[in-house]
C-alpha cells in the first residue's frame, strides 16, 4: 500500500505545483514565504520541512537560515525530490532526505522549527500520531511544530477536484483533520495558535 501511495506521488508531481497554485489561490508562491517567516528561524538554524513534495518552502526556510544554516526537505516520494532538487539547486544549505515521516532519521532535539504544507491531512493510519511524536522528539526544547493547511475550497470545480484526490486517501478521514485538526494538534502539544494567512484559503498552526 505505501508503495502505491509512493508511486501516485510520483506521477502527481509532474503537475502538483500548477494544481496547488490553483487550489491555494498562490499564483506567485506566497504562501511558504508566510510559513518560513513565522517558523522564526535565524540565522545559523537547522529546520525541517516534512512531506515537502517539490520544496516549494525549501528557498524561503534557506533565506532564513543563511548559508551558515541547515533546511532539510524531507519526502517518501523520489519523484517529488527530484522537483525539489530542481527546485533548490544552488541552494548549498539545503539537504534532501527520503524517509517516511512516521519515523525521522534524524538524532533528538536537533531542530530549531518543523514545517509541515498541505500535507498532514494526506497522511495514513498511524502515521500521522506516529509523526507528531517523532517531530516532538526531534525538536529543540520550546521550539515549534507549524502546520500549513488547506481550507476546504469554495470554488465548486476546484471543490470537486479536490474531493476526488480526497477518495485516493480516505476522504472522511482527510476531511476531519482539515476541520477539527485544532482539537487534533492540542492533544499532543501544550500550545497550539492559529495564524492568519493573507489568501484566505490556508491556515497556518503553531504548535509549541
Ligand atoms: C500534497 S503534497 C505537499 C507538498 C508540499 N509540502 C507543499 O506544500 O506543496 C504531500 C507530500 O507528502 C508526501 N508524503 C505523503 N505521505 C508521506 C509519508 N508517510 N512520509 C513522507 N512523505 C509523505 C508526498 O510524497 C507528497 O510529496
Amino acid at each position: 500500500m505505501r508503495r502505491f501511495r509512493q508511486k501516485y506521488y510520483d506521477l502527481f508531481s509532474k503537475v502538483y505545483d500548477r494544481f496547488v497554485a490553483l487550489h491555494a489561490s498562490d499564483k506567485q508562491g506566497v504562501l511558504r514565504d508566510i510559513l518560513a517567516e513565522q517558523t522564526g528561524a535565524e540565522p545559523g538554524d537547522r529546520v525541517l520541512d516534512i512531506c515537502t513534495g517539490t520544496g516549494a518552502a525549501l528557498r524561503p526556510l534557506a533565506g532564513r537560515v543563511g548559508a551558515k544554516g541547515l533546511v532539510v526537505g524531507l519526502d517518501f516520494s523520489s519523484g517529488m525530490l527530484a522537483a525539489a532538487r530542481e527546485k533548490t539547486r544552488g541552494y548549498g544549505q539545503v539537504c534532501l532526505v527520503q524517509a517516511d515521516c512516521g519515523r525521522l532519521p534524524f538524532k533528538s532535539g536537533v531542530f530549531s522549527a518543523v514545517t509541515c504544507s498541505h500535507a498532514f491531512y494526506e497522511l495514513k493510519g498511524a502515521t500521522q500520531v506516529n509523526t507528531l511524536d517523532e517531530i516532538k522528539r526531534c525538536l529543540k526544547p520550546g521550539k515549534s511544530f507549524l502546520m500549513m493547511e488547506h481550507e476546504v475550497p469554495e470554488n465548486r470545480l476546484v471543490r470537486l477536484l479536490f474531493h476526488i484526490r480526497l477518495m485516493s486517501m480516505g476522504r472522511e478521514r482527510a476531511l476531519q483533520i482539515l476541520k477539527h485538526e485544532a482539537g487534533f494538534l492540542k492533544q499532543h502539544f501544550r500550545q497550539v495558535r492559529k495564524a492568519a494567512v493573507v489568501t484566505g484559503k490556508s491556515k497556518i498552526y503553531i504548535c509549541t
